[in-house]
């Protein structure tokens, strides 16, 4: 009786069965993981932080005009009280000071301009002229009873109108601001307007 043969498939040698991680690999892919994770969230706080704060200005509404002093709801600016102007009949020269803000910036206490005031009774509110030239821009001045522009020699009356339409280089009057009194402090309207043409244009 012949032996059986020895070399047949059934006695190759079993294939090795595929291993189950053990306990410890699984505890350290999870910490891998886990580490990760934390990893990338340390490091999106500061771009979140600084993308809010880059962000910030634009849900914000920016003030138009306001004064460290105080200005009236409808934007008027403070820029001197009676008592600073004694005198009824006198003109006197006051600067506008105004804060400004946009939505990533703000200036405090910023000289946006001049302006003339001049009480003509005790009982009446002051009028003013902005100091802006209509003709190109210069600064106008107060000589005496006559304002005088230094760049062309324009000049107009204390009322502020042309004394030499003809032959005047400003194309119109002195631009009035709107005035408001509240107690003792005056209040104006602060606006520039264009230059060079007759109408009065806000810029
Ligand atoms: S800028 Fe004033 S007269 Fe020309």
């Amino acid at each position: 009786m012949s032996k059986p043969s020895n070399t047949g498939p059934a006695n190759k040698p079993a294939s090795t069965p595929p291993t189950k991680p053990n306990a410890g690999e699984d505890r350290r892919g999870f910490v891998a993981i886990a580490a990760g994770a934390i990893g990338a969230i340390v490091a999106a706080v500061p771009v979140l932080a600084g993308l809010r704060v880059f962000a910030d200005p634009l849900t914000r509404t920016p003030k138009k005009k306001s004064t460290t002093d105080g200005a009236l709801e409808n934007g008027m600016i403070r820029v001197a009280t009676l008592d600073a102007m004694p005198e009824i009949g006198k003109v006197y020269r006051f600067p506008v000071v105004a804060t400004r803000e946009d939505k990533w910036s703000r200036y405090d206490a910023h000289p946006i301009g001049t302006v003339f005031l001049r009480r003509t009774s005790a009982a009446e509110r002051p009028v003013a002229f902005t100091s802006v030239c209509p003709h190109l821009g210069c600064s106008v001045d107060i000589k005496g009873d006559v304002y005088k522009c230094p760049c062309h020699n324009s000049t107009w009356t204390i009322e502020g109108e042309r004394i030499n339409p003809e032959s005047c280089p400003s194309p119109r009057d002195l631009d009035e601001l709107e005035v408001e009194v509240k107690g003792n402090d005056v209040f104006i309207a602060y606006k520039r307007f264009r230059g060079g043409i007759e109408e009065q244009i806000e810029e």
